[in-house]
């Protein structure tokens, strides 16, 4: 099974957009995907469509050390999901326990890692501690980067920080960028992409996923890009980004 954590510590750079329509790309190819939301605010599930309220999940993991094949959501053909939980926005209390969890995720994935061919974890904008339990379970993490000036200032900032944890948890984490929201004919964001494939061209994906607004409009009918609108750029787009990352194709091996 790959582990994959879609992590960026902004907020609305395409996290939870990706991590859905990357898994039902996978899913849509008849692999397997445990999807995990890492997120307290659930919108990974609700992009699946799942809207109850009081669902448990990952909070129960931690706060209960509940079983986890109970807690599991038959969210799509080929897809199971984890959610939140309605109490997972509480963790950051658990504070230092916090890190021991970790421990208790990774085994309780261990577990059933057989089932599937791939782990997606969607991550919260800034919780410390829910980001530290992902990338002590990831061995690959997808960074989401829209095509604006700020977002390239924090990517430096997050990589220093993904290579301490690489050293703090004495195991490599495979870093790959994922150019999200790229607004072709703006100016700004293809100097953001000529950066990032002057900087980091054996991390960054070969594809560029195009700011389109049925990818915004989707997750609202429950509907990845591919059913919702299979002709879309978006759904073009994800298509081949799901690609580069099965095959670790990145601008500097095109
Ligand atoms: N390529 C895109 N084109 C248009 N809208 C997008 C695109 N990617 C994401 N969005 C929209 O931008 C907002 C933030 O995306 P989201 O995936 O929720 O970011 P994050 O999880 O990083 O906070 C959402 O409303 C989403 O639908
Ligand atoms: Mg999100």
């Amino acid at each position: 099974m790959r582990r994959l954590a879609i992590l960026n510590h902004k907020g609305g750079v395409g996290k939870t957009t990706t991590c859905f329509n990357l898994a039902c790309a996978y899913a849509d190819q008849g692999l397997k995907v445990l999807c995990v939301d890492l997120d307290p605010q659930g919108h990974l599930a609700l992009s699946f469509g799942i809207t109850e309220a009081g669902l448990s999940g990952v909070d129960s993991l931690f706060f209960d050390d509940a079983d986890l094949s109970p807690l599991l959501i038959d969210a799509r053909e080929g897809i199971d999901l984890l959610p939140a939980g309605y109490r997972l926005g509480e963790i950051e209390r658990l504070a230092a326990q916090g890190r021991n969890k970790a421990q208790l995720l990774r085994q309780r994935l261990d577990e059933i890692a057989d089932d599937y061919d791939l782990l997606m974890m969607d991550c919260p904008p800034n919780s410390g501690l829910l980001n530290f339990n992902a990338l002590f379970v990831a061995d690959e993490v997808v960074i989401p980067v829209s095509g604006d000036y700020l977002a390239l200032q924090g990517l430096s900032q997050l990589l220093k920080t993904l290579r301490s944890a690489e050293r703090f948890m004495n195991k490599p984490i495979r870093m790959w960028i994922a150019l999200t929201r790229f607004t072709v004919r703006r100016r700004l964001a293809q100097q953001v992409r000529d950066k990032l494939i002057r900087y980091f061209p054996d991390k960054l994906l070969a594809t560029a996923v195009r700011e389109n607004a049925p990818l915004a409009e989707c997750p609202s009918f429950g509907k990845s890009i591919f059913d919702y609108s299979r002709r879309s750029n978006g759904a073009q787009d994800y298509r081949a980004l799901a690609d580069d990352l099965l095959y670790g194709r990145v601008v500097g091996s095109a």
